[in-house]
């Protein structure tokens, strides 16, 4: 597997990957936003010539690092491609203290692997999505 920035060409399997894992639904014209904005924190994992999961992150200060998205290819969980991604992520930015992120309350499974991954929830956020869902606040300090 190897993980690699995102580039122009992954852009129709990573929207398919975003709308068959997220509830949320995104535009494409969100995708390249956030690719603009930090072309850095927006990587995929191509396994066999096939992208098999993303992640999406953005650097609200020097050092931090907020991940707006993270989702594996349905066939590719529970392979550490998830965990891959976010310690490649990780690795990118050497000068991050403090990473966090929003996940949807009942999303039990993405909090399980959060938790594994040394993240915390800090609190509750009531009406945070579109459909009115509430996320935790998980955070991870890293020094
Ligand atoms: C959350 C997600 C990214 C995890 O990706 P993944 O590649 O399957 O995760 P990993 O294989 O790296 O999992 C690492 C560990 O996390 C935990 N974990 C991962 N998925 C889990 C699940 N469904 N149930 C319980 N624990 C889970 C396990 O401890 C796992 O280790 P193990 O397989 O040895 O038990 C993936 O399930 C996904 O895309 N979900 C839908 C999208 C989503 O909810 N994204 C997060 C929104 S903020």
């Amino acid at each position: 597997m190897v993980i690699r920035k995102f580039e122009y060409e992954d852009l129709d399997e990573v929207a398919r990957i975003a709308a068959t894992s997220l509830q949320e639904e995104y535009t494409i014209d969100f995708f390249l936003y956030l690719w603009q904005i930090n072309p850095n924190g927006f990587l995929v994992a191509e396994k066999n010539g096939k992208i098999a999961g993303f992640i999406v992150a953005v650097q609200p200060s020097l050092n931090e690092l907020r991940i707006l998205m993270l989702a594996v290819d349905k066939d590719y969980r529970r392979q550490k491609i998830g965990t891959t991604l976010l310690r490649e992520l990780l690795f990118r930015f050497p000068g991050t203290r403090r990473v966090y992120l929003e996940v949807r309350t009942d999303n039990k499974e993405a909090i399980k692997f959060y938790e594994k991954n040394g993240f915390i929830i800090k609190k509750k956020i009531n009406d945070f999505y579109t459909d009115g869902s509430s996320a935790y606040l998980m955070e991870k300090i890293l020094f």
